[in-house]
């Protein structure tokens, strides 16, 4: 894949599926959350890499929510896209469903994870140019800026 042509948010749109397993459970019953977590880190990753074509690394999580409960034998289905994308990082949505036999789904978790593009000296690199399709990408993408602004007056002010 060549470096710094841009990609369309089809482009590296990524879908995982996992049934929750006893090894997955919590005390109270449900999907242990650090389960889902890990998952969702994962998709993350790979969303980014597709994007990038190249490996990232998570540099911040922030607006994770936990909507509703998973249990035993559930179908949990994530789905990662890229949102927005900086110089050197990118903005990744996951969001996490469970999915019922008649194939609806309801949400159970919505995260962003910001990724940053690492190069082969393990520094990071120029990620490629966001390609927007239609107003709903358009409009996270305005979000996914806001939502940097806020990230780096944070970062600055250290609150
Ligand atoms: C990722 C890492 C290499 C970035 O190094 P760095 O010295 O912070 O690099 P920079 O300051 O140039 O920042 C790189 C990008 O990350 C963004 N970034 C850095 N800290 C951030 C934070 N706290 N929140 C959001 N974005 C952040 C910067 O805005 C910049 O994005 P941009 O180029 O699109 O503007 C370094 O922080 C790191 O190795 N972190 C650990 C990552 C890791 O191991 N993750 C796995 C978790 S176990």
């Amino acid at each position: 894949m060549e470096e710094n042509i841009g990609r369309t948010v089809c482009d590296s749109t990524t879908k995982q599926f996992h049934t929750v397993m006893y090894e997955n459970i919590n005390g109270i019953n449900r999907l242990f959350g650090g389960v889902l977590l890990s998952w969702i880190d994962e998709i993350a990753a790979i969303t980014a890499r597709r994007h990038c074509g190249r490996d990232a690394t998570t540099v911040a999580v922030d607006n994770l929510q936990f909507k509703s409960g998973a249990y035993l034998n559930d179908l949990v289905v994530l789905i990662g896209k890229v949102t927005y994308v900086g110089n050197t990082s990118l903005e990744v949505r996951v969001d996490s469903y469970v999915e019922k036999r008649d194939g609806s789904r309801h949400p159970i978790n919505r995260a962003y994870f910001v990724m940053v593009c690492m190069g082969d000296d393990d520094r990071p690199m120029k990620v490629p140019p966001l390609i927007l399709e239609n107003e709903a990408e358009r409009i996270e993408w305005e979000n996914g800026k806001k939502r940097k602004e806020l990230r780096m007056l944070r970062k600055k002010e250290g609150y």
